[in-house]
């Protein structure tokens, strides 16, 4: 289906019908299922997001950074439509066929790292961390795990150990596994440490707290995602491998926000000049259906025994053709050079309304990853309620953004690659004169 690419709001929202929909989520879906834009969605692609009663509305955020390619695009709903007349699954552990074995072999040879690797699939963002975490362990004969301030890697019960925001991931969900340290980030907006002082400073507290022969993996995002878009000083990453390297543990980057030609590269890795042991990658993998990949080297994955790894939909085939058409799209129709246009787009906007209002402390990211962050103009302490403030007002005028940070005081942006640029400018202007309105209100 082509949408018309525009913001169309035919009603406040939600309509009269998302309201029907949303009144039935409220009694047969778990509470702690939230939303955070009240409508009912029947349609997606381009740059829009259309709900039951017509209105359409800008899509910055790709639900969480999944439909990069651009939702429902025309290859990979067909790759899916002939795959699921062929077979819906087999279990990969059972019946193997080629399209896991290609989607594989396509992550070994995008990732970064001329050595020799291996893949597995998954089905969700945090079941690749668990495998990740899992075949560290066994290649190491360790058990700590270090993870990082800010850090966000999922919400089953290890991921929930490995991040590290209590409300609304964690709280009264424990006991959590054990086994998890953690280490100060590099967060240049709130610490001014360079990159070399901000690795130092984490590496003091590993090798004090923990102790480099414990240490199975360290684990971490290149740019973190829910903790804020948090982009790390120059040289950080670099030094916490160099570490890894030299003290036998498996550097671990978790990609699942940021890969896939998110930040203008295939991988974030790339920007930074690492060469991650493991990688882990999810959500822009296949245009919006369920997949999920550990990629690294050879000696390291194959260090599970045969049986270790699996699961009964892993890999599943209608996510691997889904996998391939978006791969292919990643790859041939511009993909990375759309993510970063898109970038300087957002970053030329986004410093413009920094310059006009005190309240924007920080904007950053890189590529189609973007974010500002709020705060008091005098104190620098972040402004949560402003950002949800500006976040809900943009969403009520027809412009899905959304909010993340520790401090819950970022907007992130993290539109399709399909969005037009009109609808890029029409989406900020938006959040800008939302933004204008909170003045003296906040
Ligand atoms: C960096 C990172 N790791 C892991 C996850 C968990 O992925 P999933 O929600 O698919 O389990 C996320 C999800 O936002 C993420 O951003």
């Amino acid at each position: 289906m082509t949408l018309v690419q525009e913001r169309r709001l035919v009603t406040a929202l939600p309509g009269p019908r998302s309201q029907q929909i949303l009144a039935r989520k409220a009694e047969a879906v778990a509470a702690g299922v939230a939303h955070t834009v009240p409508i009912a969605a029947v349609a997606a692609g381009g740059g829009v997001v259309v709900d039951a009663d017509g209105n359409s509305l800008i899509d910055l955020g790709s639900g969480i950074a999944v439909t990069t390619v651009g939702n429902a695009h025309p290859k990979v709903a067909a790759a899916i439509a002939a795959q699921a007349a062929a077979f819906t699954h087999t279990c990969f552990m059972i019946s193997p066929y080629e399209s896991y074995i290609a989607v594989a072999e396509a992550l070994n040879r995008l990732t970064p790292g001329g050595f020799a690797k291996r893949s597995a699939l998954f089905n969700s963002g945090a079941e690749a961390v668990e495998n990740a975490v899992k075949i560290a362990r066994k290649h190491t004969g360790r058990s700590a795990v270090i993870a990082f301030e800010h850090g966000y890697h999922g919400r089953t019960n290890l991921t929930m150990a490995l991040t590290a925001k209590a409300m609304p991931y964690k709280s009264g969900f424990g006991p959590f596994a054990p086994e998890i340290y953690r280490a100060p980030v590099s967060y240049p907006y709130r610490d001014g440490l360079s990159g070399a002082d901000a690795a130092a400073r984490a590496i003091a507290v590993i090798e004090k707290q923990v102790g480099a022969d414990s240490t199975a993996a360290v684990l971490i995002e290149p740019i973190q995602g829910e903790g804020g878009f948090i982009v790390p000083a120059d040289g950080f990453l670099p030094a916490v491998q160099e570490w890894c390297r030299a003290n036998g543990v498996v550097f671990i980057v978790d990609e699942v926000q940021t890969g896939f030609a998110r930040t203008g590269t295939m991988f974030a890795s790339e920007q930074f000049g690492i060469e991650p042991d493991l990688i882990t990658t999810a959500k822009g993998i296949a245009g919006g259906m369920p997949l999920a990949a550990v990629t690294g080297r050879a000696e390291i994955m194959d260090a599970a025994h045969a049986g270790g790894l699996g699961g009964t939909y892993g890999g599943n085939p209608i996510a691997c053709a889904a996998a391939l058409a978006a791969i292919d799209v990643f790859e041939n129709d511009g993909m990375l050079e759309r993510a970063q246009a898109i970038g300087s787009l957002l970053r030329i906007r986004l410093e413009g309304l920094q310059r006009a209002d005190a309240r924007i402390g920080d904007v950053r990211g890189v590529g189609a990853m973007a974010a500002i962050e709020f705060v008091d103009p005098v104190t620098g302490a972040p402004d949560a309620a402003l950002a949800g403030a500006v976040a809900k007002a943009a969403v009520s005028d027809g412009v899905i953004v959304l909010t993340c940070g520790t401090f819950g005081n970022v907007i992130r942006f993290l539109p399709p690659l399909s969005i037009p640029d009109e609808l890029l400018h029409e989406g900020i202007d938006v959040l800008a004169a939302a933004l204008a309105r909170t003045e003296g209100a906040s």
